[in-house]
């Protein structure tokens, strides 16, 4: 029964988890193009809540060929333009459920084909993407982002050098207060690799620790039945006892060879005389 529980609780934990994860469209400094976390594992039926910080930014599927073009019947969240100073709780957010466990790349289709496209300087996100140093890892697809946007630009017909996205305010000084402000309650992007290891061991490490709580209740348990019984038969620990047997104890204190090695073996037997 024991085992059956256990297995319940390990083989349901993913499930009953859930979880939301947060990611948030643009840096704290309207111009740091970037999704934060860049990348995260999540399990089917989890649900990823984008948050659009200022700028205008969208949250756009693509595949890992062509990291910064449409995926044909893939979502996409349109332009939402966030001004700065908008308050944390008014921004506009986005979200998708996670519907398999295949690779999900995003990016964000401002500036598309030009040489301003947020793409090309590296806004791109992906949900479980393959292992480091392979070529489905987050890192290439990045990296075919930015060679892609740059093909991308110099093959569209002399684009008009758009109106710098990456700075919708012509006063230089507010993105510096909100950057500083938000950057308080910013997790560092170097420790992202930590953080999503962390993130994506906790339902893991979480359900261990339930079955290994489940498991240590469980011994109470059969150990409070197995006192219990004792206590109603008491003959039972002292015949268990007997088979440690040399009572030394009793033996009479003449006999010198027994008395040689001694407390040690007494304990036990005087414990289970009461
Ligand atoms: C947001 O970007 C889109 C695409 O570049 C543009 O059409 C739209 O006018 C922008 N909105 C604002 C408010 O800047
Ligand atoms: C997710 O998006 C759907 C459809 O836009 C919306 O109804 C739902 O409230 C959103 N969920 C959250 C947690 O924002
Ligand atoms: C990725 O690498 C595998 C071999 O490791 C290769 O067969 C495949 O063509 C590569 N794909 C791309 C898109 O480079
Ligand atoms: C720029 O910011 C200053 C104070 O931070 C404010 O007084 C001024 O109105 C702003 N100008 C514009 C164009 O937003
Ligand atoms: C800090 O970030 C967390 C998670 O991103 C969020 O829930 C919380 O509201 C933020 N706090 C402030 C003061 O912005």
């Amino acid at each position: 029964m024991l085992a059956q529980v256990l297995l319940g609780l390990i083989v349901l934990s993913p499930l009953v988890a859930g979880k939301t994860h947060h990611v948030t469209v643009g840096g704290p400094n309207a111009r740091q193009l970037l999704f934060i976390p860049s990348w995260l594992r999540a399990n089917v039926g989890d649900e990823i809540l984008f948050a659009f910080n200022p700028n205008n930014h969208s949250v756009t599927q693509s595949s890992l060929d062509r990291p910064c073009l449409p995926l044909g019947g893939g979502f996409d969240s349109g332009f939402h333009p966030v001004t700065i100073g908008t308050a944390a709780n008014d921004r506009p957010t986005f979200n998708i459920t996670v519907q398999d466990t295949n690779p999900i790349w995003v990016y964000c289709r401002q500036g598309e084909s030009t040489a301003q496209s947020h793409c090309g300087q590296g806004m791109v996100f992906a949900v479980n993407p393959g292992p480091k140093h392979t070529n489905s890892s987050f890192r290439s697809f990045k990296a075919n982002a930015v060679a892609e946007a740059v093909q991308l630009a110099a093959s569209s017909p002399a684009s008009p050098p758009a109106s710098s996205p990456t700075s919708p305010s012509s006063n230089s000084t507010t993105p510096e207060v909100a950057s500083n402000l938000d950057a308080l309650n910013t997790t560092s992007g170097s420790n992202q690799d930590v953080i999503n290891a962390i993130n994506s061991w906790a339902p893991a490490v979480i359900g261990l620790l339930a079955a290994i709580m489940i498991l240590l209740l469980g011994l109470l348990g059969v150990g409070v039945l197995m006192c219990i019984r004792r206590g109603a038969r008491p003959g039972v620990s002292r015949r268990l006892a007997s088979t440690y047997a040399p009572v030394r104890e009793h033996v009479p204190p003449t006999d010198d060879g027994f008395r040689e090695e001694p407390l040690r073996y007494s304990e036990p037997l005087r414990y289970s005389e009461h």
